[in-house]
């Protein structure tokens, strides 16, 4: 079996023109969305993530306000920021890009935002909606995996749906969602004792564990959905230099039904996902 590949670039894109539509629509009516990002620190990966999100922003007119601090700044300078983004009505979205410097306590960081700008949906309030199934901004990545599992026209109800992985970002809401959705769920990480048992019996594959190639065919049912989140950058070998997900692709074509490639999978709906929750708050804020 070679597997049908998930485009996330050209899903992206399209939802991206419906995001553009409404963004304009709401700049009509003098509400033009708008999202602040803080960068705090020098992250290569943070700050390339950043700037995509910024570029995202501008080309879909949705207007973005940047404030990079120095790894060293003071946490009060930050929360002082974020108390002044919370109460600017022009302000429709506030990310601060994680990971965060040793200094700062994470979950004060995340609940200092207002929940209602809270486009990430990592405040407390979110995350407890979402386990609720009630309405809230979800987080952009198992968001963006959510439309796409939903392009592939798999059932989601009743399916057998594995995780690997249990971050806060990713890992968790992902498993909320797909629950959310009626599958049955289990959540995989690195103290699960006999990792391949639960994956080949996977209907829906989601692979966030940040392990370059770490998940091969040898792992997946045949005609399984693969959703692969890793972005890793290979550090040895021929391949040295590339980007790679966490699903040894080669390998999992061969017995995945459909599967997403790296890059131009699952990081383009982040990107999209964020873009859209940005244009739902401004939406509320213009009603
Ligand atoms: N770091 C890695 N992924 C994310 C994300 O989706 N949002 C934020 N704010 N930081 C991240």
């Amino acid at each position: 079996m070679t597997a049908r590949i998930i485009d996330g670039k050209a899903l992206a894109e399209q939802v991206r023109g419906e995001i553009a539509t409404r963004a304009a629509a709401l700049a009509a009516r003098g509400e033009q969305p708008c999202l602040a990002v803080l960068l705090i620190g020098a992250d290569p990966a943070s700050a390339v993530y950043v700037r995509n999100k910024v570029a995202g922003c501008e080309k879909a007119g949705i207007r973005s306000l940047r404030f990079d601090y120095s790894a060293d700044v003071a946490p009060d300078v930050v929360m002082a920021k974020l108390a002044e983004l919370n109460a600017d009505p022009a302000v429709h979205g506030i990310l601060v890009q994680l990971p965060l410097p040793p200094q700062f306590d994470e979950a004060a960081v995340l609940e200092a935002i207002s929940v209602e700008k809270d486009v990430d949906g990592f405040h407390a309030e979110n995350v407890g909606r979402l386990s609720q199934n009630q309405e809230a901004f979800i987080p952009c990545t198992p968001h963006g995996v959510m439309k796409m599992l939903e392009s592939t026209g798999v059932p989601l109800a009743g399916a057998e749906a594995v995780v690997i992985g249990r971050s806060n970002i990713v890992g968790k809401p992902m498993a909320m969602l797909l629950t959310n959705a009626g599958a049955t769920v289990t959540v995989c990480h690195s103290k699960t004792r006999d990792l391949a048992f639960h994956t080949r019996r996977a209907d829906i594959l989601v692979a966030a564990v940040g392990k370059p190639r770490f998940v091969t065919g040898a792992m997946i049912k045949p005609g399984a959905v693969v959703i692969d989140v890793g972005i890793n950058r290979l550090t040895d070998g021929p391949d040295a230099g590339k980007l790679c997900g966490d699903v040894d692709f080669d390998s999992a074509a061969q017995v995945a039904g459909a599967i997403t490639p790296v890059p131009g999978g699952v990081g383009p709906m982040t990107i999209t996902m964020l873009l859209e929750n940005t244009v739902i708050s401004a939406e509320r804020a213009a009603r």
